[in-house]
């Protein structure tokens, strides 16, 4: 099955030597779990460790540094299934701590990309930054592109390109990408369309320019270049594969699940997909330091494993068998010391979970099957029982529920969990929401407005499940997302503005209250989908239309908002709906 043409091992190899050789130092990979962050869950990128470097403070190894680092991203987790989502994975990054910058970072990407590994020029496309009020249109990184040889038609702008870790005060900027064709017997476009899946990004280098602070955006003092580049999609396009799951940081464990479910791959793809992402990112979880629980990271731990469990109970894997993964993710993966030396916890952290939750998953499904009989909603209430009784998680009801094309009152669940006292089951974005320290009154304005488009989408939409599913203001935009299943009419996108002017023109006071959480809640204040919240909060109400659990800060009176504008409505990610919104 396996043409090996590159392996893991060699990739790394020649990635190292080709930066050593242009003067970085050799750095290990860190923990997956943050020291000295509490803001991020896990190390999603290879800066994470690196934010003090990046923000002038020196480094012992020098100003150019290069290294393997080992992450989780568990945003993508509904994506895992396809061929190149993945739950761990690795970023081969290089850094220059103040020293060169776009000419030499860019040149050396190409060099790399093209001669060391020898991608073919023609199967390359590029995305450069746009341009916005922080930052104008990059035409510097073009100009360097269009130097090395990549054409005009395969360059493409776009004002997403620019790259930013999620907690305040770190360092960000523009960045450019380098994309690959995927498909062996198509030929590549003349154009080049970064919304086409066949065109797959395999390389980020993000130009450092600035810092971050509350919502604003400083130029930095020292620039910086932050290179990654995800090691499994280059393994896979150098290889000539489709599917990342054929290399070799995938295919051993695959065969271990072909085995064990007697199952071929071909025709349960995303089934094995998922097994294996879910057990090796585990495997990794555990190996650092991390158990099963419910809060935060013992969390998104237990539902991987938790869901890898019903995924092989579909493939009639019925007896214990996260364990029998391990011995190929250890071997894959030797050089990580960390996972030999715990490997009997590792399975004994693997196996008690799997005990636990085999005891009750048949009847929770039995009892889902129940419940959804001539059903089109399945209540918070049914979806709680199914989470205290039968220990499944809120992300694998509401999976079950979408196969069953039912509704989950997602909305009441919360409500429900909350009054059982059993605080925030943490999704991993929920730890970084509404961090913003910025106290700028357009800021004000806009997360009052925030909070009427959270009432105006339930009310225009007829869905009372909506809920935010993360928010970022700064002072030019609010940026909202939401638990929806379709792209919004421009006529339903044209009530939502109406309703919302409306309660502007309401003049309406806007006031804050301090009570206990508990409180809060029975009162029906709404609270962010998987927020984590003190014993004492804040409550904003505009009368009787919204009432919300936030940190504020917010307006006294809707009339100080102006005019509200949506600027675009997109996709956020599998189900959750992105709102641009502005205040003229
Ligand atoms: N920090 C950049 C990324 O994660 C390289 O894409």
């Amino acid at each position: 099955m396996v043409k090996k043409v590159i392996t893991r091992q060699e990739l790394i190899k020649k990635y190292l030597e080709f930066f050593k050789k242009q003067g970085h130092k050799e750095i290990p990979s860190s923990s997956l779990v943050p020291a000295n962050d509490p803001t991020v869950l896990f190390t999603t990128a290879g800066m994470h460790p690196l934010v003090p470097f990046l923000l002038g403070q020196p480094h012992p190894l020098g100003k150019r540094l290069v290294d393997i680092q080992k992450c989780i991203r568990t945003g993508d987790i509904d994506e895992v299934g396809d061929s190149f989502h993945h739950t761990f994975f690795e970023m081969m990054g290089n850094w220059s701590l103040g020293d060169y910058f776009k000419k030499e970072a860019i040149a050396w990407s190409y060099e790399f990309a093209t001669k060391i590994l020898g991608l073919k020029k023609e199967k390359l496309a590029v995305t450069i930054f746009a341009g916005n009020s922080n930052s104008p249109k990059d035409t510097e990184s073009e100009k360097l592109w269009l130097e090395l040889g990549i054409p005009k038609e395969k360059i493409s702008f776009l004002e997403s390109n620019w790259w930013e870790h999620p907690s305040n005060n770190t360092p960000c900027g523009p960045c450019t990408e380098m994309f690959y064709w995927k498909p062996n017997n198509l030929k590549v476009p003349k154009k080049f369309n970064p919304e086409d899946n066949n065109w797959v990004e395999i390389w980020n280098d993000v130009l450092m320019g600035f810092t971050k602070i509350g919502s604003k955006y400083i130029p930095a003092k020292q620039k910086n270049i932050d290179n990654g580049r995800g090691l499994e999609r280059v393994l896979a396009v150098l290889n000539g594969f489709e599917d990342n799951y054929l290399t070799d940081v995938w295919h051993p464990i695959i065969k271990e699940i072909e085995n064990l479910s007697g199952k071929k791959y071909n025709g349960n793809e995303k089934t094995m997909r998922i097994i294996a992402d879910h057990i090796k990112a585990s495997v990794m979880i555990i190996a650092d330091g991390i158990t099963p629980s419910n809060t935060e990271r013992g969390y998104v731990l237990r539902r991987l494993i938790r869901r890898a469990i019903r995924y092989a109970s579909l493939l009639g894997i019925k007896e214990n068998f996260t364990h029998k993964l391990i011995e190929p993710i250890i071997e894959i993966y030797s050089d990580y010391k960390e996972l030999k030396k715990n490997k009997n916890n590792i399975i004994a952290e693997l196996d008690k979970e799997e005990n636990k939750f085999r005891a009750t998953l048949e009847q929770g499904l039995r009892e889902f099957d129940k419940i959804k009989k001539d059903k089109k909603e399945l209540s918070g209430k049914e979806a709680f029982l199914l989470y205290q009784s039968y220990g499944f998680p809120i992300e694998m009801t509401e999976e079950l529920a979408k196969e069953n094309k039912i509704k989950l009152n997602q909305k009441e669940f919360y409500e429900e969990n909350k009054k059982h006292q059993e605080l925030s089951r943490t999704s991993s974005s929920g730890q970084f929401k509404s961090g913003l320290a910025d106290n700028s009154e357009a800021t004000t304005r806009l997360h009052t407005a925030a909070h009427l488009l959270n009432q105006a989408l339930r009310e225009i939409l007829e869905d009372k499940t909506i809920a935010q599913k993360g928010s970022n203001i700064n002072p030019e935009r609010l940026r909202f997302d939401f638990n929806f299943p379709r792209k919004l009419t421009e006529e339903e996108l044209r009530k939502v503005e109406d309703w919302i002017n409306n309660k502007i023109k309401q003049k309406i006071s806007v006031v804050r209250e301090e009570m206990p959480l508990k409180k809060a809640l029975e009162s029906g204040a709404h609270g962010e989908f998987g927020a984590k919240y003190p014993e004492i909060v804040s409550v904003y109400s505009i009368s009787n239309i919204s009432r919300e659990i936030c940190t504020g800060p917010h307006v006294k009176n809707t009339s100080e908002l102006g005019k509200f504008k949506i600027t675009k409505e997109e996709s956020s990610s599998a189900g959750v709906r992105r709102i641009k919104a502005v205040l003229n």
